[in-house]
């Protein structure tokens, strides 16, 4: 190996450091180094011991949190506990963009939970953007009350595909068609955001259950944030070699394994509720990646 060579590779190791920001068995994990709140600073609350966050949702306004890095492919993932009770129109947010307010550009991935009347049954709602055009929903039950306890919702992001897991069962595949035309972020590094809000004029049965403001304030939880990501440094282009030991790049991380494949069908026969693949009304031409 030349010694240029041998320099370049030290530069693209020091600058696509994979780094693991994850919130440990050491209840180390400091809220402040990792986000940033978004909004209103006294809508956010965490517990004694930093490792639960809150957010809350008034008639004033809601809120959200950030993290203060992006990331270009990799494992997100978050413990999450939504809104009980009386949650309609109320919509909490886990997603990733590349953009910190909403550019006209940005790329994003979304998961956002609909609430609902209380003991009516939430639904998670899924999309992909790209240079800020999304219309890739889909929405799933889920098989449990995601407001009794928390349950794990992770995002892989490789250049082969992105998987939307719920509790380690993958509920969503959405893939790269490796066309020149294709519908694929994965150009732009992104952050991790979480918010809460107010969407009662399209979240619950298509806007007609507003929220009621009597059960105010709604809070939803999050604690035991990971990325396990490739850290994105301006002003150099890192992140763009896929020939790193990062897991998420390789080949065991580019197709679901047989548990996997099993779990994600069972998903699809029973728990899907919206798939604009099968929306021929919306798109009468299905959009390209529908084909894979
Ligand atoms: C809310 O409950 C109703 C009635 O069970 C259901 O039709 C709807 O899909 C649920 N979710 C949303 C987000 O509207």
């Amino acid at each position: 190996m030349s010694p240029w060579m041998l320099l370049l590779l030290l530069l693209t190791m020091a600058f696509c450091t994979s780094a693991s920001a994850a919130a440990s068995a050491s209840n180390s994990f400091s809220f402040k180094d990792s986000f940033d709140i978004m909004g209103a600073e006294d809508h956010f609350k965490a517990s004694p011991d930093g490792q639960v966050w809150y957010l809350y949702l008034d008639q004033k306004t809601g809120c959200g949190f950030q993290t203060k890095q992006r990331y270009r492919f990799g494992w997100f993932s978050m413990k999450l506990k939504l809104v009980g009770g009386d949650s309609a129109g109320v919509v909490t947010a886990y997603y990733m963009c590349s953009d910190l307010g909403a550019g006209p550009e940005r790329d994003e991935l979304d998961f956002e939970f609909l609430g609902n009347r209380t003991g009516e049954p939430y639904t998670i709602q899924t999309n992909v953007y790209k240079s800020g055009v999304g219309g890739r929903e889909m929405r799933h039950m889920l098989w449990f009350d995601p407001t009794l306890d928390f349950h794990t919702y992770s995002i892989l992001w490789n250049n082969h595909h992105i998987v939307f897991f719920v509790d380690r069962v993958p509920i969503r595949v959405y893939k790269n068609t490796d066309k020149p035309n294709n519908f694929f972020p994965n150009q732009k590094p992104m952050y991790m955001f979480s918010s809460i809000w107010n969407a009662d004029d399209w979240a619950t049965r298509g806007g007609l259950e507003k929220t009621d403001w009597r059960n105010e304030p709604f809070v939803s939880s999050y604690k035991d944030f990971q990325a396990n990501g490739c850290q994105w440094k301006d002003p150099f282009p890192a992140c763009v070699s896929t020939t790193t030991d990062n897991w998420w790049d390789q080949y065991g991380a580019w197709v679901l394994d047989d548990n996997q494949r099993e779990d994600f069908s069972w998903v699809g026969r029973n728990l899907v509720i919206y798939d604009y693949c099968k929306d021929y009304k919306r798109y009468p031409t299905l959009p390209p990646e529908c084909s894979l």
